[in-house]
């Protein structure tokens, strides 16, 4: 996968796609990470990329002509046509669902943006869709664009080491991930719980689904609204309710 970002700080992007299991992904050459910077793409001795907004008010708003140009760069770098996903607050908030669909495109364009944000012009033109990764507001679109690579990127083939850590991640099937534990087996902390000493690997992941699903229901009851759980899940459900009642 290639995923272009047209940013001010293409060093932030790339020293946060190097590190981890992305930047692995990318030594492994599973993903492809390339920033472009907009002030590379002005024509006036100032390298403008930004301007005082129309009507007034704070701050200063992007420039169409250098993101657009740093826009048309990115898209003829490479074959494949890509989708421009604009980062900020007003866009559709990101879960893992939307992140495994976006996870299986070929290549995607992330636009980043700073001050009051970016002229709508350009938006309306260029981009396909916006993506926030939460109700907060960040001073720029890079660390929404590093999360949303991370997110990505740790998906692709290959990626993780263990085959089965994405499949057992929070949300991949809705729920909460379950705790986990490892040595020593008696710390002043605490003791481990004796089911994943046991060997028995049916209880284990009886144990960890049950957790799973508790956790879930104390934490976030949201993801458990609407749904309805399997006779086994419902079970494991009770179960963690009668153990955590006092
Ligand atoms: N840029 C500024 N705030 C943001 C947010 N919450 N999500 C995505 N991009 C942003």
């Amino acid at each position: 996968m290639r995923i272009d970002v047209v940013t001010l700080f293409p060093d932030l992007i790339a020293h946060c796609a190097a590190a981890g299991v992305v930047g692995r992904a990318q030594e492994r050459g599973l993903l492809q990470v390339v920033a472009w910077n907009p002030r590379d793409y002005t024509s006036d001795p100032y390298r403008r990329v930004d301007e005082r907004p129309f009507g007034g008010g704070p701050g200063m708003v992007m420039l169409i002509d250098p993101l657009r140009a740093a826009l048309a760069a990115a898209r003829a770098a490479a074959a494949e046509a890509a989708p421009v996903i604009y980062l900020s607050p007003q866009g559709a908030r990101l879960n893992q669902a939307r992140v495994r669909e976006l996870a299986q495109r070929p290549r995607l364009i992330l636009l980043c943006g700073r001050y009051e944000g970016v002229d709508e012009r350009l938006l309306e033109h260029e981009v396909d869709e916006e993506i926030s990764i939460g109700d907060y507001v960040l001073s720029g679109g890079e660390l929404a664009a590093a999360v949303l690579i991370d997110a990505i990127g740790r998906l692709q083939e290959g990626a993780l080491n263990d085959a089965e850590s994405a499949a057992q991640d929070s949300f991949s099937d809705g729920l909460l991930d379950c705790p986990h534990y490892t040595r020593p087996e008696r710390h002043e902390l605490g003791v481990v719980p004796p089911v994943l000493l046991s060997g028995d690997h049916a209880a284990i992941r009886r144990w960890r689904r049950k957790q799973a699903l508790g956790r879930t229901w104390q934490r976030r009851p949201d993801l458990l609204a609407g749904r309805q759980l399997e006779p086994e899940d419902q079970k494991l459900l009770l179960e963690f309710q009668e153990d955590t009642k006092i």
